[in-house]
């Protein structure tokens, strides 16, 4: 579904990404690891528009989408989660599903009386749907709690539920299970695999947890010093001495023992 080809991100004389060759398969939840610095939240940003990439391409189903702003990948169905904004943070949890949805009739007519009924209209929709998003996520009842009063993990449940409220066909998270307690992270982490099933996403995430990731991923992706290095099953890269050597001083071969990321 996605495909970057020979990718590069410079800042300065500094090569962040520097030729990343890789694809996402449609209907797969891709993982993304490497050590700290290795390029992956940058690759991230470059394929979601948030930066343009210094050289290489990035294609979605064929169409090149290469530097292509987020409003565009947005109605493509390509979505990148971000935390809730600030100015989000008074609004109720279900109050910041409804403000996803871009285009609605209410934005450009908001004046015309005419259309008064066809906004309410909307307006009814997108509160059944948010409705709907909240069940899925088992926060129906912190609906009309204020969004800054949530927890870590609460608030990573309602990114991902914003991803809900349009047709999205695939969404890069970048590390929503940092700082998650394992209850959290396990809802979060059945909601992706049933959005994925039974919806039909493709994901690609970035994540340091290995148990996490070797749960939900195949394949996993595995990047160092803005390079793809490896690629495989969770089993196979970790068992990739190229990957361990990548990862050594930051000790993946404990962690692995560990149980941990
Ligand atoms: N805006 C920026 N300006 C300069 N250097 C940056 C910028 N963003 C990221 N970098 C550098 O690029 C490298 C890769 O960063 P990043 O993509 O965040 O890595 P990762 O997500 O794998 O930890 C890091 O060394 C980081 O300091
Ligand atoms: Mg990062």
């Amino acid at each position: 579904m996605i495909v970057v080809d020979d990718l590069h991100r410079h800042f300065g004389g500094f090569r962040a990404v520097d030729g990343a060759t890789l694809e996402i398969a449609e209907g797969s939840i891709t993982g993304l690891v490497g050590p700290n610095g290795a390029g992956k939240s940058t690759l991230f940003n470059v394929i979601a528009g948030v930066l343009p990439p210094t050289s290489g391409q990035v294609t979605m189903a064929g169409d090149d989408i290469t530097g292509l702003a987020p409003h565009e990948l947005f109605h493509r169905g390509l979505l990148r989660t971000f935390q809730i904004a600030h100015e989000f943070s008074s609004m109720t949890v279900r109050e910041n599903l409804m403000m996803v949805p871009a285009g609605q009739t209410g934005e450009s007519i908001w004046s015309s009386w005419t259309r008064r009924a066809a906004i309410r209209d909307e307006e009814r929709a997108l509160l059944r749907k948010a409705d709907e998003v909240l069940e899925f996520l088992t926060i129906d009842h912190l609906k009309d709690e204020k969004a800054g009063n949530l927890s870590g993990g609460q608030k990573k449940l309602l990114e991902l539920g914003r991803t809900m409220m349009v047709d999205a066909r695939i969404v890069f998270l970048d590390e929503v299970g940092a700082g998650v307690n394992r209850t959290l992270l396990n809802t979060i982490g059945d909601a992706i695999q049933r959005l994925n099933r039974e919806r039909g996403y493709t994901f690609c995430m970035i994540e340091h947890d290995m148990e996490f990731i070797g749960r939900l991923c195949d394949p996993v992706i595995v990047m160092a010093e803005g390079k793809v290095l490896s690629q495989g099953t969770i089993d196979e890269i970790k068992s990739d001495e190229r990957v361990i050597e990548a990862y050594l001083g930051t000790g993946l071969k404990n962690k692995a023992a560990a149980g941990a990321g």
